[in-house]
Protein backbone atom coordinates (compact mmCIF):
# COMPACT_ATOMS: atom_id res chain seq x y z
CA UNK A 1 0.00 0.00 0.00
CA UNK A 2 1.36 3.59 -0.72
CA UNK A 3 0.77 6.95 0.81
CA UNK A 4 1.66 10.18 -0.27
CA UNK A 5 2.34 12.95 1.64
CA UNK A 6 2.82 16.60 0.11
CA UNK A 7 4.65 18.61 1.85
CA UNK A 8 7.34 17.52 3.56
CA UNK A 9 7.45 20.42 5.97
CA UNK A 10 7.15 20.06 9.79
CA UNK A 11 4.07 18.44 9.71
CA UNK A 12 4.18 16.36 6.95
CA UNK A 13 7.40 15.07 7.65
CA UNK A 14 6.43 14.27 11.30
CA UNK A 15 3.30 12.37 9.94
CA UNK A 16 5.65 9.97 7.85
CA UNK A 17 7.50 9.22 10.67
CA UNK A 18 4.84 8.45 12.40
CA UNK A 19 3.27 6.02 9.32
CA UNK A 20 6.75 4.87 8.82
CA UNK A 21 7.10 3.64 12.64
CA UNK A 22 3.96 1.59 12.98
CA UNK A 23 4.53 0.13 9.01
CA UNK A 24 1.19 1.41 8.19
CA UNK A 25 2.42 1.07 4.54
CA UNK A 26 5.13 -0.54 2.18
CA UNK A 27 5.60 2.72 0.08
CA UNK A 28 5.53 6.12 1.58
CA UNK A 29 6.71 9.42 -0.90
CA UNK A 30 7.02 12.82 0.65
CA UNK A 31 7.00 15.47 -1.75
CA UNK A 32 7.69 18.88 -1.69
CA UNK A 33 8.40 22.00 -3.64
CA UNK A 34 11.73 22.93 -2.09
CA UNK A 35 14.75 21.43 -4.33
CA UNK A 36 15.94 18.52 -1.79
CA UNK A 37 14.22 19.05 1.14
CA UNK A 38 11.60 16.17 0.54
CA UNK A 39 14.86 13.89 -0.59
CA UNK A 40 16.78 14.79 1.95
CA UNK A 41 13.97 13.89 5.32
CA UNK A 42 13.07 10.79 3.45
CA UNK A 43 16.52 9.66 3.27
CA UNK A 44 17.60 10.54 6.63
CA UNK A 45 14.22 9.05 7.67
CA UNK A 46 14.77 5.81 5.98
CA UNK A 47 18.33 5.65 7.58
CA UNK A 48 16.35 5.21 10.90
CA UNK A 49 14.81 2.07 9.55
CA UNK A 50 17.34 -0.64 10.54
CA UNK A 51 17.67 0.96 13.61
CA UNK A 52 13.72 1.25 14.52
CA UNK A 53 13.25 -1.68 12.57
CA UNK A 54 10.57 -1.04 9.78
CA UNK A 55 9.81 -2.06 6.15
CA UNK A 56 8.20 0.99 5.15
CA UNK A 57 10.13 2.62 2.16
CA UNK A 58 10.17 6.20 2.00
CA UNK A 59 11.15 7.83 -0.80
CA UNK A 60 11.22 12.15 -1.48
CA UNK A 61 11.27 14.22 -4.50
CA UNK A 62 11.05 17.53 -5.83
CA UNK A 63 7.52 18.14 -7.86
CA UNK A 64 7.59 14.72 -9.24
CA UNK A 65 3.96 13.72 -9.01
CA UNK A 66 4.75 10.71 -11.49
CA UNK A 67 6.37 8.86 -8.18
CA UNK A 68 3.25 9.41 -6.41
CA UNK A 69 1.05 7.51 -8.76
CA UNK A 70 -1.59 4.75 -7.12
CA UNK A 71 -1.48 6.52 -3.95
CA UNK A 72 -4.33 5.02 -1.45
CA UNK A 73 -4.02 7.96 0.50
CA UNK A 74 -2.66 11.33 0.08
CA UNK A 75 -2.22 13.86 3.35
CA UNK A 76 -2.02 17.37 1.90
CA UNK A 77 0.06 19.58 4.41
CA UNK A 78 1.44 21.65 2.17
CA UNK A 79 1.07 25.48 2.30
CA UNK A 80 2.45 28.57 4.21
CA UNK A 81 1.56 29.70 7.98
CA UNK A 82 0.23 33.09 8.25
CA UNK A 83 2.77 35.97 8.06
CA UNK A 84 3.04 39.73 9.90
CA UNK A 85 1.07 41.64 7.95
CA UNK A 86 -0.98 39.25 5.42
CA UNK A 87 -4.73 39.15 6.26
CA UNK A 88 -6.77 36.01 6.85
CA UNK A 89 -8.72 36.48 3.21
CA UNK A 90 -4.76 36.62 1.92
CA UNK A 91 -4.23 33.62 3.89
CA UNK A 92 -6.82 31.48 2.53
CA UNK A 93 -5.69 32.88 -1.43
CA UNK A 94 -2.40 32.17 -1.34
CA UNK A 95 -3.15 28.32 0.56
CA UNK A 96 -5.92 27.36 -1.90
CA UNK A 97 -3.99 27.98 -4.96
CA UNK A 98 -1.34 25.86 -2.69
CA UNK A 99 -4.19 23.14 -2.47
CA UNK A 100 -5.70 22.89 -5.67
CA UNK A 101 -2.60 22.83 -7.89
CA UNK A 102 -1.61 20.12 -5.41
CA UNK A 103 -4.95 18.66 -5.63
CA UNK A 104 -5.08 18.31 -9.16
CA UNK A 105 -1.46 16.93 -9.83
CA UNK A 106 -2.51 14.44 -7.09
CA UNK A 107 -6.13 13.12 -9.15
CA UNK A 108 -3.90 12.69 -11.87
CA UNK A 109 -1.93 9.88 -11.22
CA UNK A 110 -4.04 8.93 -7.80
CA UNK A 111 -7.83 9.32 -9.23
CA UNK A 112 -9.20 6.66 -6.40
CA UNK A 113 -7.21 8.48 -3.84
CA UNK A 114 -8.53 9.50 -0.36
CA UNK A 115 -7.48 12.99 0.55
CA UNK A 116 -6.92 13.92 3.45
CA UNK A 117 -5.97 17.52 3.96
CA UNK A 118 -4.04 19.27 6.98
CA UNK A 119 -3.35 23.19 5.40
CA UNK A 120 -4.85 25.49 7.29
CA UNK A 121 -7.49 27.55 7.51
CA UNK A 122 -8.46 23.82 7.53
CA UNK A 123 -12.20 23.40 6.45
CA UNK A 124 -11.82 25.76 3.35
CA UNK A 125 -8.83 24.11 2.69
CA UNK A 126 -10.60 21.15 2.60
CA UNK A 127 -13.25 22.43 0.31
CA UNK A 128 -10.60 23.93 -1.98
CA UNK A 129 -8.74 20.40 -2.05
CA UNK A 130 -12.84 18.80 -2.98
CA UNK A 131 -13.42 21.74 -5.34
CA UNK A 132 -10.25 21.16 -7.51
CA UNK A 133 -10.53 17.11 -6.72
CA UNK A 134 -13.89 16.34 -8.64
CA UNK A 135 -14.46 13.54 -7.15
CA UNK A 136 -17.24 12.20 -3.74
CA UNK A 137 -16.99 13.97 -1.13
CA UNK A 138 -16.83 11.16 1.11
CA UNK A 139 -13.13 10.71 -0.69
CA UNK A 140 -11.79 14.20 0.41
CA UNK A 141 -12.00 15.19 3.90
CA UNK A 142 -10.04 16.69 6.65
CA UNK A 143 -7.64 16.56 9.73
CA UNK A 144 -8.64 18.70 12.54
CA UNK A 145 -10.89 17.03 15.50
CA UNK A 146 -8.41 14.45 15.97
CA UNK A 147 -5.82 16.76 16.86
CA UNK A 148 -8.16 18.80 18.81
CA UNK A 149 -9.59 15.91 20.94
CA UNK A 150 -6.25 14.65 21.77
CA UNK A 151 -5.39 17.63 22.78
CA UNK A 152 -8.92 17.58 25.26
CA UNK A 153 -7.87 14.22 26.41
CA UNK A 154 -4.16 15.24 26.77
CA UNK A 155 -5.45 17.75 29.40
CA UNK A 156 -8.01 15.81 31.01
CA UNK A 157 -5.05 13.58 31.47
CA UNK A 158 -3.00 16.03 33.45
CA UNK A 159 -5.74 17.21 35.39
CA UNK A 160 -7.29 14.68 36.85
CA UNK A 161 -3.86 12.30 36.34
CA UNK A 162 -4.89 9.16 34.99
CA UNK A 163 -3.50 7.43 31.27
CA UNK A 164 -5.18 9.16 28.15
CA UNK A 165 -5.44 6.06 26.88
CA UNK A 166 -8.51 5.69 29.03
CA UNK A 167 -10.30 8.77 27.72
CA UNK A 168 -12.52 8.71 25.10
CA UNK A 169 -13.91 11.98 23.45
CA UNK A 170 -15.54 13.71 20.34
CA UNK A 171 -15.60 17.29 19.31
CA UNK A 172 -17.30 19.21 16.66
CA UNK A 173 -17.13 22.25 14.45
CA UNK A 174 -14.84 24.16 12.58
CA UNK A 175 -10.90 24.10 13.43
CA UNK A 176 -10.43 27.56 15.13
CA UNK A 177 -11.62 29.21 17.99
CA UNK A 178 -14.97 28.81 17.44
CA UNK A 179 -14.40 24.60 18.27
CA UNK A 180 -17.04 23.25 19.95
CA UNK A 181 -15.64 20.55 22.32
CA UNK A 182 -18.48 17.98 24.02
CA UNK A 183 -18.21 16.97 27.67
CA UNK A 184 -21.15 15.32 27.71
CA UNK A 185 -19.68 13.18 25.19
CA UNK A 186 -16.26 12.66 27.07
CA UNK A 187 -15.74 9.73 29.47
CA UNK A 188 -12.80 7.77 31.16
CA UNK A 189 -13.01 4.67 30.97
CA UNK A 190 -16.59 4.55 30.29
CA UNK A 191 -17.40 7.16 33.27
CA UNK A 192 -18.63 10.48 32.42
CA UNK A 193 -16.49 13.41 32.73
CA UNK A 194 -19.58 15.20 34.22
CA UNK A 195 -19.45 13.08 37.16
CA UNK A 196 -15.73 13.06 37.57
CA UNK A 197 -14.89 16.92 37.28
CA UNK A 198 -16.59 20.13 38.36
CA UNK A 199 -18.46 21.96 35.64
CA UNK A 200 -15.77 24.99 36.12
CA UNK A 201 -12.61 22.91 35.68
CA UNK A 202 -14.16 21.32 32.51
CA UNK A 203 -14.95 24.65 30.97
CA UNK A 204 -11.27 25.32 31.54
CA UNK A 205 -10.34 22.73 29.77
CA UNK A 206 -12.44 23.21 27.52
CA UNK A 207 -11.13 26.96 26.34
CA UNK A 208 -7.36 25.60 26.96
CA UNK A 209 -8.18 23.13 23.54
CA UNK A 210 -9.85 25.71 21.81
CA UNK A 211 -6.62 27.74 22.15
CA UNK A 212 -4.31 24.42 22.03
CA UNK A 213 -2.90 25.59 18.85
CA UNK A 214 -2.72 29.43 19.95
CA UNK A 215 -0.53 27.87 23.27
CA UNK A 216 1.95 26.58 21.14
CA UNK A 217 2.62 29.19 18.79
CA UNK A 218 3.14 31.46 21.72
CA UNK A 219 5.57 29.43 23.35
CA UNK A 220 7.47 28.56 20.01
CA UNK A 221 6.90 31.24 17.56
CA UNK A 222 5.47 28.67 15.24
CA UNK A 223 2.47 25.82 15.00
CA UNK A 224 2.79 22.46 16.55
CA UNK A 225 3.89 19.85 14.48
CA UNK A 226 4.11 16.81 16.84
CA UNK A 227 0.75 16.08 17.50
CA UNK A 228 -0.98 17.44 14.03
CA UNK A 229 1.40 15.36 12.30
CA UNK A 230 0.51 11.65 14.93
CA UNK A 231 -3.29 13.31 14.15
CA UNK A 232 -3.05 12.62 10.28
CA UNK A 233 -0.95 9.73 10.46
CA UNK A 234 -3.76 8.27 12.94
CA UNK A 235 -6.08 8.60 10.12
CA UNK A 236 -4.31 7.52 7.46
CA UNK A 237 -3.44 3.94 9.49
CA UNK A 238 -7.77 3.80 10.27
CA UNK A 239 -8.41 4.02 6.85
CA UNK A 240 -5.51 1.89 5.63
CA UNK A 241 -6.40 -0.93 8.03
CA UNK A 242 -10.47 -0.31 7.69
CA UNK A 243 -10.73 0.11 11.01
CA UNK A 244 -14.32 1.99 10.94
CA UNK A 245 -13.32 3.85 14.02
CA UNK A 246 -15.53 6.63 14.91
CA UNK A 247 -12.91 10.05 14.66
CA UNK A 248 -13.82 13.74 14.06
CA UNK A 249 -13.05 14.60 10.93
CA UNK A 250 -14.13 17.60 8.76
CA UNK A 251 -16.69 16.26 6.16
CA UNK A 252 -19.17 17.43 3.61
CA UNK A 253 -22.40 18.01 5.42
CA UNK A 254 -25.94 17.57 3.27
CA UNK A 255 -28.41 18.11 6.07
CA UNK A 256 -26.55 16.43 9.11
CA UNK A 257 -27.05 18.78 12.08
CA UNK A 258 -29.39 21.10 9.70
CA UNK A 259 -26.37 22.02 7.77
CA UNK A 260 -25.77 21.77 3.48
CA UNK A 261 -23.20 22.35 1.57
CA UNK A 262 -20.25 23.09 4.21
CA UNK A 263 -17.07 21.00 5.35
CA UNK A 264 -17.59 20.69 9.01
CA UNK A 265 -16.12 19.17 11.93
CA UNK A 266 -18.47 15.95 13.30
CA UNK A 267 -17.71 12.63 14.27
CA UNK A 268 -17.54 9.98 11.51
CA UNK A 269 -17.06 6.36 10.75
CA UNK A 270 -13.65 6.30 8.77
CA UNK A 271 -12.89 3.41 6.81
CA UNK A 272 -11.42 2.09 2.98
CA UNK A 273 -13.66 4.28 1.52
CA UNK A 274 -13.20 7.06 3.65
CA UNK A 275 -15.97 8.83 5.19
CA UNK A 276 -18.67 5.64 5.35
CA UNK A 277 -21.11 7.52 7.52
CA UNK A 278 -21.42 11.21 9.60
CA UNK A 279 -22.71 10.25 13.11
CA UNK A 280 -25.83 12.74 14.66
CA UNK A 281 -25.54 13.02 17.81
CA UNK A 282 -28.53 14.46 19.81
CA UNK A 283 -26.96 17.51 20.71
CA UNK A 284 -28.79 19.53 23.47
CA UNK A 285 -30.10 23.15 22.52
CA UNK A 286 -26.82 24.71 24.08
CA UNK A 287 -24.22 22.32 21.90
CA UNK A 288 -26.83 22.73 18.71
CA UNK A 289 -26.35 26.48 18.94
CA UNK A 290 -22.31 26.70 18.99
CA UNK A 291 -22.33 24.27 16.67
CA UNK A 292 -24.11 26.65 14.06
CA UNK A 293 -22.49 29.36 15.48
CA UNK A 294 -19.05 27.88 14.12
CA UNK A 295 -20.84 26.94 10.89
CA UNK A 296 -21.62 30.25 10.52
CA UNK A 297 -17.72 31.38 10.73
CA UNK A 298 -16.59 28.16 8.76
CA UNK A 299 -19.41 29.19 5.91
CA UNK A 300 -17.96 32.68 5.89
CA UNK A 301 -14.38 31.70 4.68
CA UNK A 302 -15.78 29.47 2.49
CA UNK A 303 -17.58 32.21 0.95
CA UNK A 304 -14.35 34.04 0.18
CA UNK A 305 -12.91 31.00 -1.54
CA UNK A 306 -16.33 30.89 -3.84
CA UNK A 307 -16.16 34.74 -4.51
CA UNK A 308 -12.41 33.72 -5.59
CA UNK A 309 -14.07 31.64 -8.14
CA UNK A 310 -11.76 28.76 -7.04
CA UNK A 311 -12.77 25.51 -8.50
P1 LIG B 1 5.98 23.94 7.11
O1 LIG B 1 6.23 25.31 6.58
O2 LIG B 1 6.94 23.29 8.03
O3 LIG B 1 5.76 22.93 5.87
C1 LIG B 1 5.00 23.24 4.74
C2 LIG B 1 5.75 22.63 3.55
O4 LIG B 1 4.93 22.78 2.39
C3 LIG B 1 7.09 23.31 3.27
O5 LIG B 1 8.14 22.37 3.28
C4 LIG B 1 6.88 23.91 1.88
O6 LIG B 1 8.06 23.92 1.09
C5 LIG B 1 5.82 22.99 1.31
N1 LIG B 1 5.11 23.55 0.16
C6 LIG B 1 4.68 24.82 -0.03
N2 LIG B 1 4.09 24.93 -1.24
C7 LIG B 1 4.12 23.70 -1.82
C8 LIG B 1 3.67 23.18 -3.05
N3 LIG B 1 3.04 23.93 -3.95
N4 LIG B 1 3.92 21.87 -3.30
C9 LIG B 1 4.55 21.08 -2.40
N5 LIG B 1 5.00 21.52 -1.21
C10 LIG B 1 4.80 22.82 -0.93
O7 LIG B 1 4.53 24.00 7.78
P2 LIG B 1 3.90 22.94 8.77
O8 LIG B 1 4.16 23.35 10.15
O9 LIG B 1 4.27 21.58 8.32
O10 LIG B 1 2.34 23.19 8.50
C11 LIG B 1 1.78 22.84 7.25
C12 LIG B 1 0.33 23.31 7.17
O11 LIG B 1 -0.46 22.57 8.09
C13 LIG B 1 0.13 24.79 7.50
O12 LIG B 1 -0.88 25.31 6.65
C14 LIG B 1 -0.37 24.74 8.93
O13 LIG B 1 -1.11 25.88 9.29
C15 LIG B 1 -1.23 23.49 8.87
N6 LIG B 1 -1.52 22.86 10.16
C16 LIG B 1 -2.78 22.32 10.29
C17 LIG B 1 -3.14 21.66 11.44
C18 LIG B 1 -4.49 21.04 11.55
O14 LIG B 1 -4.90 20.65 12.64
N7 LIG B 1 -5.24 20.91 10.46
C19 LIG B 1 -2.20 21.55 12.57
C20 LIG B 1 -0.89 22.09 12.30
C21 LIG B 1 -0.59 22.73 11.13
C1 LIG C 1 -2.89 23.89 15.37
O1 LIG C 1 -4.02 23.73 15.83
C2 LIG C 1 -2.02 25.67 13.91
O2 LIG C 1 -3.89 24.38 13.24
C3 LIG C 1 -2.72 24.39 13.97
O3 LIG C 1 -1.86 23.67 16.03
Amino acid sequence: MKVTIVGAGNVGATCARALANREVASDLVMIDIKPGVAEGKALDMWQTSAVQLYDTRINGYTGDYEKTRGSEVVVITSGLPRKPGMSRDDLITTNAVIVQEVTREIIRYSPDAKIIVVSNPLDVMTYAAYLAAHKPSNQVFGMAGVLDTARFKSFIAMEMNVSPKEISATLMGGHGDSMVPLPRYTTISGIPLTELMSAERIEAIVQRTIHGGAEIVNLMGTSAWYAPGAAAAYMVETILRGSRKIVPTSAWLEGEYGLSNIYFGVPVILGRNGVERVIQLQLNDAEMELVHKSAASVKETMNVLDQMGQS
